[in-house]
C-alpha cells in the first residue's frame, strides 16, 4: 500500500476546499490507473484539510474508496473544559486518521514527546490512526505506531528534498516493526517523488505545499506509480 498524504495546513476557506474536492474527484474519476490502485488497495490518498470542513468534504468523497481525511492535529485532552480544542473524541468516526507531531507543531506550539504520546494514545483510544512525525532519528515515537513520517525540518517547505539514499539510512537505523509504513515528506514534487518509490523502502509521502493544487497533488500520484 502506497499513502499520498495531502497536508493542507492553514490554507483554504471553504469555497476553494470543495472546488478542490471537485477537481480532485472528477480527475480521479476519470484516471483509471488510479482508480484501479485505489480499488485494489495498493494506494491510499489521505487528505488532511482544516478541521473545520471535515464534515463537508467526508461526503464528497464517500464515492471513491481509499480517499480518506486525517486531522492536522488532535488535543493532548480527552475531553472536558478546555476552549478551542479539537479532542479525538470529537473527531471520532468523523476522520481514521490524525497527524501528530508535525515539525511545525513542535516549534510553534512546543509540543514536546510527553504530549506527543498522549496524543498518539487518545488517537488509538478512539479509533484514530496517528501519522506520526519525527524530524529525525533522534526523535522517539511510541510503538506499534502504524504510520511513521520522516520530515526533516531542512527540507520542509525549502524546496531542498532530502536525497532517498539519506532517507532510507534513517530508515535503518530506527528499526522499524516491518508492518510500520514509513513516509517521507518535505518538498517532495511531480519531478522527485518517484525515486523515493523506486527504493520499495519508502511506503508514501506527506505533502504540504504540492498538495494545495488538486492537480499538482494527482501529478504526484501519477509520476511515481506509473
Ligand atoms: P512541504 O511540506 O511539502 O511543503 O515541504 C511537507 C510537510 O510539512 O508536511
Amino acid at each position: 500500500m502506497k499513502y499520498f498524504i495531502a497536508n493542507w495546513k492553514a490554507n483554504k476557506n471553504l469555497e476553494e476546499s470543495e472546488a478542490y474536492l471537485v477537481l480532485l474527484t472528477q480527475n480521479i474519476s476519470a484516471n483509471q490507473p488510479i482508480l484501479n490502485k485505489l480499488n485494489g488497495g495498493e494506494l491510499k490518498i489521505i487528505l488532511a484539510p482544516p478541521a473545520p470542513f471535515l464534515p463537508q468534504l467526508k461526503f464528497k468523497i464517500k464515492d471513491i474508496k481509499n480517499i480518506e481525511l486525517a486531522a492536522q492535529d488532535i488535543s493532548q485532552f480527552e475531553e472536558g473544559a478546555y476552549t478551542g480544542e479539537v479532542t479525538a473524541k470529537t473527531l471520532s468516526g468523523l476522520v481514521n486518521y490524525t497527524i501528530i507531531g508535525h515539525s511545525e507543531r513542535r516549534e510553534y506550539f512546543k509540543e514536546g514527546e510527553d504530549i506527543l504520546f498522549r496524543k498518539a494514545e487518545l488517537a488509538k483510544r478512539y479509533k484514530i490512526n496517528p501519522i506520526f512525525c519525527i524530524r529525525s532519528s533522534e526523535d522517539k515515537f511510541p510503538p506499534q505506531i502504524n504510520l511513521l513520517a520522516y520530515e526533516p525540518v531542512s527540507a520542509i517547505g525549502t524546496g531542498n528534498n532530502e536525497n532517498p539514499i539519506e532517507v532510507i539510512k534513517i530508515k535503518d537505523q530506527l528499526k522499524l516493526n516491518p508492518s510500520t509504513a514509513f513516509i517521507y515528506g518535505g518538498s517532495v514534487t511531480q519531478e522527485n517523488a518517484k525515486l523515493y518509490l523506486q527504493s520499495g523502502k519508502i511506503d508514501g509521502f506527506l505533502i504540504g505545499q504540492a498538495s494545495l493544487d488538486p492537480l499538482q497533488f494527482i501529478g504526484i500520484i501519477n509520476h511515481s506509480l506509473t
